[in-house]
């Protein structure tokens, strides 16, 4: 069933009046779009903007990918997830976070109850830089406009970003994941985002899981679901 309309491509959305991205506890609605699209318009709309990153030269990462990765999952979802970029194994496949995070990443999810499939999972920049190198802010830039079009038609009522790459371009601050970590903040669009540590750094630092477990319960809470029971 669908919450809410999605926005006409393209159209930026209205500010959030209350907005700016100043952290904040209370719970609101995703922004209004201006003009709405049906849900088949919504769809087809993600279809012919994947094949629109399919095909993109906006940047130097385009040399060098094999398949450019433009996110999946729900098209109503309760949740999307903003990663950095892909890695080698999501590049290889064409989908996001299948590889050593992803896998983290998807027992994340399930720890608070939700599949895959619940969810829609994309980055920052669709295409994998050299080595996992960080983005660079001319990628960051020709990558954008993909992610701002993807929110705006799926209209999420919480994002959750992974990393300080994806939290400071949603947020547009400059500040790291460890001081925004954990606190419900707010896009200059109106987006609701809770920021945590990302999988592959978990992987490295396992006893930063402790702080993504608080950081999941509140997603979790804010999201009215269940905590499955842990065996
Ligand atoms: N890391 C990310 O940020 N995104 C992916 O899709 C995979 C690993």
């Amino acid at each position: 069933m669908d919450r809410q309309p999605a926005a006409v491509p393209g159209e930026q959305v209205a500010r959030a009046a209350r907005g700016g991205g100043a952290p904040t506890a209370q719970p609101a609605p995703a922004p209004q779009p201006a003009v709405a699209l049906t849900p088949a318009q919504r769809d087809e709309r993600l279809k012919e903007m994947a094949a629109e990153v399919a095909a993109c030269t906006g940047c130097v990462l385009a040399a060098g990918r094999t398949s450019a990765v433009f996110g999946e999952g729900s098209h109503t979802p309760k949740l999307v997830i903003v990663g950095e970029a892909p890695g080698a194994e999501e590049d290889r496949s064409g989908r996001p976070f299948v590889g050593a995070a992803g896998q983290l990443l998807t027992k994340m999810l399930g720890a608070i109850g939700l599949a895959r499939e619940d969810v829609y999972i994309c980055n920052l920049l669709k295409c994998r830089p050299p080595g996992n190198r960080n983005p660079r802010p001319e990628e960051v830039g020709a990558c954008k406009p993909f992610l701002r079009e993807q929110l705006g038609l799926l209209r999420p009522p919480l994002i959750l970003a992974l990393g300080s790459p994806a939290t400071r371009e949603l947020l547009q601050t400059r500040r790291g994941i460890m001081s925004l970590r954990g606190r419900f903040s707010r896009t200059p669009d109106g987006y609701r985002v809770m920021p945590t540590f990302h999988p592959a750094y978990l992987l490295r630092r396992p006893e930063a899981k402790r702080d993504v477990w608080g950081d999941l319960k509140k997603v979790a809470a804010d999201l009215g679901l269940e905590l499955p029971k842990r065996n």
